[in-house]
């Protein structure tokens, strides 16, 4: 099996027929994520088509072109371009019937590495997070995410990053940001941060994201 990515939590394979095998590493359970995958292609939201789930692997389609990060990297992609793609995609995914029929459908991890840019449009992957609840928490848990890189003046992509947090707030309107409170206490709980950079989070992050739309 040829290795196609790994991101943090699992590893995906090309298996041949155009389907890949994407397996979580800790053996976290891929079904309930298939089973929204199937309910967001039955109301035309773009995600990798599936064929089949069991434990902690799930098989679905391959999807062809590069992700969205990557598409930046090798200059395919322009900051503007990128963020009228990723706010559309929210705006598209949060007017969507949710099963329980009361809160959105969010994503919760809606950042250029879970965006694949196919010959068919761009398709959202990693439905790991997903959960239901308020529209501007999931815009605002992107604008943390793409802040957080911003924020470490170590990386590579922080100048982009924050030209894109820019672009991307303009996008969606400064009024998304009373989603903010929730979503920092949603990005402080993750398992990735060490305890220092949880208490840090809101104080490096705010300033950035507040700014970008005054
Ligand atoms: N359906 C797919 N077709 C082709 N490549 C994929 C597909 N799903 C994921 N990948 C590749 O695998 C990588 C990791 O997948 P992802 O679902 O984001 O896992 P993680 O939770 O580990 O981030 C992606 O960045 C992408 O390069
Ligand atoms: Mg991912």
């Amino acid at each position: 099996m040829d290795l196609l990515g790994s991101g943090r939590e699992a590893d995906v394979y090309a298996i041949g027929e155009g389907r890949v095998l994407r397996r979580y590493r800790r053996g976290d359970d891929a079904t309930a994520e298939a089973r929204l995958m199937s309910h967001l292609a039955a109301h035309g939201f773009p995600v990798p088509q599936v064929h089949s789930a069991n434990g902690a692997d799930m098989i679905m389609e391959r999807l062809d072109g590069p992700t969205m990060a990557d598409a930046f990297a090798a200059g395919h992609l322009g900051v503007d371009d990128g963020a009228a793609i990723l706010a559309g995609l929210h705006e598209h995914l949060h007017r969507l019937p949710s099963r329980s029929g009361r809160d959105s459908i969010l994503h919760r991890d809606l950042h250029p590495e879970n965006v694949m840019l196919t010959t068919r449009g761009p398709v959202v992957i990693d439905w790991h997070n997903a959960a239901e609840g308020r529209p501007a928490v999931d815009v605002c848990l992107t604008a943390v995410i793409i802040a957080q890189v911003a924020a470490d003046p170590g990386h590579p992509h922080a100048g982009a990053a924050t030209a894109f947090l820019g672009a991307f707030l303009t996008r969606v309107g400064g009024e998304q940001l009373d989603g903010l409170g929730e979503a920092l206490e949603i990005r402080r709980a993750d398992p990735s941060l060490t305890a220092a950079g949880a208490a840090g989070l809101a104080a490096a992050v705010t300033p950035l994201i507040r700014g970008a739309v005054s």
